[in-house]
């Protein structure tokens, strides 16, 4: 911990000092990034993430980064506009593309079942609403926030009876029953995980999974590299990062989409599918 936090403070100076284009710091920066993975490796055992630096420096401390988030959500209303950040104009066309792949992963040979889904950050259950509700007998709902799955029981009704549970948990600390479910949904909410955290929900999902089961991961994705949005505390990664996570976890892509239809100035948004890599069980 000593030769980590001397590394970073020496790190932050030579970040300041260095010219951006030298070879000096591209140096500085690939040696920066292997420590990282050897550090991980070594003290956690985590198998080597490309890190990006991102969980211990960019978000500046591991806790705030959690703490903002909650604190950004207390003040977010418990209404559809609250779950699309003011982007309420591409819900619907979110929910069309949505249904469509999920159309094309469900309720055939060797395909997953429509018994049982989780939605996971589920906010007050738009996607539970529109997409996973049409879909599947049972649904079930996790998020950190209580007023938002208050709220849910009140928007969800006359499904209601199908919402099985209503998790009030950081997905940081939630594990999905097991093998319960044959889609898990994770939309617009990968972003407030760190990549050490991403890395092992992704591993417990897979637990939670049914035969045949899969995830579903949509979200927003960075052109390049690893952004972090200080308004709301999350991060945008870009797909490289993001297939490395989900190589590392033991999962397989099964099919990837960018989302049409969103204006071009919007941060591309990626649905990926994905499926237990059955030879590492
Ligand atoms: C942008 S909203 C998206 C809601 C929903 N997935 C949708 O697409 O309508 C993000 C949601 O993630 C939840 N969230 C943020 N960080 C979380 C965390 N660490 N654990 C669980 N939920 C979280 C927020 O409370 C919020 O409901």
């Amino acid at each position: 911990m000593g030769a980590h936090l001397a590394f970073k403070s020496r790190w932050h100076k030579t970040d300041e000092e260095l010219c951006r284009h030298s070879m000096s710091f591209i140096l500085h920066k690939a040696i920066r990034n292997d420590f990282f993975q050897s550090y991980l490796y070594l003290l956690e055992r985590l198998p080597l993430v490309k890190l990006y630096a991102l969980t211990s420096e960019m978000i500046n401390g591991e806790m705030q980064f959690y703490a903002r988030a909650k604190h950004f959500y207390r003040e977010v209303p418990a209404t559809e506009e609250g779950m699309m950040g003011d982007y309420i104009e591409l819900s619907n066309t979110d929910i069309v593309s949505s249904r469509e792949f999920l159309r094309k992963l469900v309720g055939g040979a060797g395909k997953a079942g429509t018994d049982c889904a989780l939605d996971c950050g589920s906010g007050i259950g738009r996607v539970s609403k529109y997409v996973l509700l049409p879909v599947f007998k049972r649904v079930e709902l996790v998020d950190m926030m209580e007023n938002f799955l208050r709220e849910a029981q009140n928007y969800l009704q006359g499904m209601g009876d199908r919402v099985e549970m209503y998790y009030c948990y950081s997905l940081k600390e939630f594990t999905p029953p097991l093998r319960k479910y044959d889609v898990i949904w994770i939309q617009w909410v990968s972003g407030y995980l760190t990549d050490k955290d991403l890395l092992e929900f992704f591993i417990r999902c897979q637990n939670g999974l049914k035969e045949n089961g899969i995830i579903v991961l949509k979200d927003n994705v960075a052109r390049e590299g690893c952004v972090l949005d200080p308004m709301d505390s999350s991060v945008i990664r870009d797909l490289h990062i993001l297939r490395n996570l989900i190589e590392k976890s033991g999962l397989t892509i099964l099919q990837a989409e960018r989302q049409e239809g969103f204006p071009e100035q919007c941060v591309p948004v990626w649905t990926l599918a994905m499926k237990k890599d059955l030879g590492c069980s």
